[in-house]
């Protein structure tokens, strides 16, 4: 008996030898071992995007404190990266989150030229990229790709209704002022595609280099110039500048200032009156009238003891997107098919209004005409129903 005991033990001890050598030549995946999954936040955490990329993280966070610390069943982990906005350090940090701490998906990031070097990692590497803010158009037109998806916009998205709304306002001869760098570009062409086919003329285009927020010349030549009227994209800390530089020029009084939303979202208290009666077009308005919007608003208050905005909101999404596909999959982020199929049928009530996503993995969604009044972006109108980018050069999309 004693004998056959020790066979027995002998051979459980081989056969559990051989199956701890078999895990360590085919390791289980992370998943069967219970691990939790890697969220990597490229994110900026300093300098004049700061306060957007923290709105974004603690969005997301909170999507995923309401599914009660977890994605698809699987518990979440996060990894910070600053990026600083900064394009020459992107491709470094990128890497760093998918090679050495190989997280499951990066989220991020707010600039585009950040976004676009993010997204050339991401296809090299086949890593799987949910962009929460960046409106780079080429992210979800020649970049796009089955694992790269986006909860934002595109440049194009805001800004091409506000052609429209300023022409309809009797403007027909506008300038231009922004930061030159992808996003500053992208929505200038995009307002003047939709106001000058109307009839409208872009005067003259101002640039200056980002971050920099010496506006002074460029307000003189307006001064100058005196066209009908502005349009300005600047956002975070460059937007709060801007807007109060613009009324001390003594410009707002008679030129009125027109953006995308960027230009007064997350920035009306240090704005303050400077930014009353300014009109801009956004997938967002403060106080939109549904339940979705009432009931994150309360959560990110209860969160954070702030006010969420559009940045925040993107967040959030993000978080309810991957917890829609993750749950398809419950938890493998490795079944992709099956967990991309599911992020593709996605409808979700977001603050923002009803949104889906294109075939390019772009979001479907409202643009509302607001105006600042009070301390709020108040809605004023829908300026363009459920529009999606044209995805151009998307083959996905064709
Ligand atoms: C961008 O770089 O795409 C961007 C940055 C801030 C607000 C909106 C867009």
């Amino acid at each position: 008996m004693k004998a056959r005991i020790f066979r027995a033990s002998r051979r459980d001890l081989l056969k559990g030898t051989a199956a701890l050598s078999l895990a360590g030549a085919f390791p289980l995946p992370a998943i069967a071992q219970g691990a939790p999954l890697k969220v990597g936040f490229m994110l900026p955490y300093t300098g004049t995007f700061a306060k957007l990329g923290k709105f974004i993280d603690d969005g997301f966070r909170l999507a995923v404190e309401q599914k009660g610390g977890k994605l698809g069943g699987r518990a979440v982990e996060y990894v910070q990266v600053d990026d600083e906005s900064e394009p020459a350090k992107a491709t470094d940090n990128m890497n760093r989150l998918v090679g050495r701490d190989k997280v499951d998906v990066v989220v991020g990031t707010v600039h585009s030229g950040v976004a676009m070097a993010m997204a050339k990692v991401a296809k090299d590497n086949n890593s799987f990229l949910v962009v929460p803010n960046a409106g780079a158009n080429d992210v979800t037109r020649t970049m796009c790709a089955p694992h790269i998806w986006r909860t934002s916009f595109t440049n194009w998205q805001p800004c091409f209704p506000m052609g429209k709304v300023m022409y309809d306002a009797g403007h027909r001869n506008i300038m231009t002022i922004t930061w030159r760098y992808a996003a500053g570009l992208e929505d200038v062409e995009a307002v003047k595609e939709s106001f000058t086919k109307l009839g409208g003329k872009i005067v003259e285009e101002l640039y200056l280099p980002f971050p920099q927020v010496e506006f002074q010349a460029l307000l003189t030549q307006i001064a100058q110039k005196k066209p009908d009227a502005v349009f300005a994209f600047f956002a975070g800390g460059g937007a709060v500048k801007f807007v109060k530089d613009y009324a001390a020029a003594g410009l707002k009084t008679s030129i009125p200032l027109y953006g995308p939303g960027f230009l007064t979202d997350g920035t009306l208290p240090a704005q303050g009156p400077d930014a009353e009666s300014i009109k801009t077009t956004l997938h967002y308005a403060d106080a939109l009238d549904n339940p979705a919007n009432k009931a994150f608003l309360a959560g990110f208050k209860q969160k954070t003891g702030q006010d969420g905005d559009v940045y925040a909101v993107q967040g959030f999404d993000a978080g309810q997107l991957l917890e829609i596909g993750l749950s398809a999959v419950q938890g493998d982020i490795a079944a992709r098919d099956k967990m991309f199929a599911a992020m593709q049928a996605a409808k979700i009530n977001s603050p923002r209004g009803p949104i889906s996503f294109s075939k390019a993995h772009n979001v479907v969604q409202n643009i509302y005409l607001r105006e600042a009044k009070g301390g709020l972006n108040r809605y004023v109108s829908v300026a363009h129903e459920a529009l999606a980018d044209p995805a151009l050069g998307c083959r996905a999309a064709a």
